[in-house]
């Protein structure tokens, strides 16, 4: 799979834009400001329907207009016609996804089908930050993998947020149904338990993946772990939840289940956060990349599309990775373990040095305040 054209209107600090990528490498150069990481930005959007740095869509609508428009021509060996994907978003709407001009009915029928991964400066925040940010992160790739998943998550999200909204209505004297509680209860129990068990699932599929992308990274000998934590492991979720109902209702939310898992990143059995080095943390969140890379290219070859690696992005790297990891990365990026690359960097030389002895077909693109042409 590639993405052989991109369309941008009001997206963040474009007006217009229109470029034609390589099926290899494209770069991405121009100086700190000029809007390269929101080209990176926009095809996260195509990949995954939202951005992989803003909380909210309405943030990428270019300051002063009131919508804004990605669009992406992918082809897919092979088909012989190209499909076009358009992300769109007008202020106080919903936004909304085609494929080739049809609406998809749930944005989640697209999750998946255009698989991307970004190696980012910021990919380190994933050790350092909290649960919340590994849930999201793992549920992400999951629910690109498997969809019957991300169909669980929907729901069990959906019922956490009408129990949760049935708690607050017991602080207060009007309306709050015990008999309703308990019907949640029984609905959540089952979804929560089997999301737990494919959440363990999916650990166990990605610890030795990632595990020898680490030990490629790294000089040290270091064994570097990743594991799975849940309330729910050896317990009865229907249980759980009625022993610790009245703490929910006095604290009017819910206190057990998967949306408290986490998933502890370990280095020598000590966490990573605390214990690992600087140089150490890199290499791990690079790992975890680059493991999400390879099940996800494993996972769109065994639904037969041969070419259908995911997109990668990577943002900056050569000025915020030492040469050691920069080099391990040109490696991967020379024996085309990857497909279509998009990278980002201030230097053209620096670029041009380090992709020398990379013989996939690179196309340049300079970037200045908000317009971009190819080089
Ligand atoms: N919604 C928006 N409207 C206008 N400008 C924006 C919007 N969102 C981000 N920007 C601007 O885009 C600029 C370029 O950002 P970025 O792509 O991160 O640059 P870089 O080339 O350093 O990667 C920043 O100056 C930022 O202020
Ligand atoms: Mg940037």
């Amino acid at each position: 799979m590639t993405l052989d054209q991109l369309h941008l209107l009001f997206f963040k600090n474009y007006e217009e834009a229109s470029l034609a990528f390589s099926p290899g490498i494209n770069c991405f150069i121009g100086d700190n400001g000029s809007g390269k990481t929101n080209l990176l930005d926009a095809i996260h959007y195509l990949a995954l329907t939202k951005s992989a740095f803003a909380s909210t869509d309405a943030q990428a609508i270019k300051q002063g207009a009131d919508f804004f428009v990605v669009k992406g021509s992918f082809s897919t060996p092979p088909a012989e016609r190209p499909e076009t994907i358009q992300v769109s978003l007008r202020v106080g709407q919903k936004k909304t996804i085609t494929h080739d001009k049809q609406p998809y009915d749930r944005l989640a029928d697209h999750i998946g089908r255009y698989p991307a991964v970004l190696i980012s400066p910021y990919d380190t925040d994933l050790i350092r930050q909290g649960s919340e940010e590994r849930r999201r992160y793992f549920d992400s790739l999951q629910s690109q993998l498997d969809h019957e998943f991300l169909e669980l998550l929907i729901q069990y999200n959906g019922l956490l947020r009408q129990r949760n909204a049935t708690l607050k209505l017991s602080g207060s004297s009007q309306g709050f149904d015990a008999l309703y509680l308990q019907s949640l209860d029984d609905q959540l129990a089952p979804l929560g338990e089997r999301l737990a068990a494919l959440r363990a699932g999916f650990a166990t599929q990605f610890v030795p993946v990632f595990q020898r992308h680490y030990l490629q990274l790294a000089d040290g000998r270091e064994e570097v772990s990743l594991d799975y934590k849940s309330q729910l492991t050896g317990q009865n979720f229907r249980h759980l939840l009625l022993a610790n109902e009245r703490r929910d209702l006095a604290l009017q939310r819910s206190t057990t289940g998967p949306h408290r898992d986490d998933f502890v990143f370990l280095m020598d059995g000590l966490p990573v956060k605390s214990y690992a080095s600087q140089g150490q943390q890199k290499s791990f969140a690079i790992a975890l990349k680059l493991a999400q890379f390879e099940l996800l290219a494993q996972r769109t070859q065994a639904a037969g599309a041969a070419l259908a690696k995911p997109l990668l992005l990577l943002d900056d790297i050569f000025d915020r990775l030492d040469d050691k990891r920069i080099a391990r990365l040109l490696e991967l990026v020379a024996d085309h373990t990857f497909g279509q690359v998009f990278l980002t960097d201030t230097n053209l030389d620096r670029t041009n040095q380090a992709l020398a002895g990379v013989s996939s077909a690179i196309k340049q693109f300079e970037v200045q305040a908000g317009s971009v042409r190819a080089i």
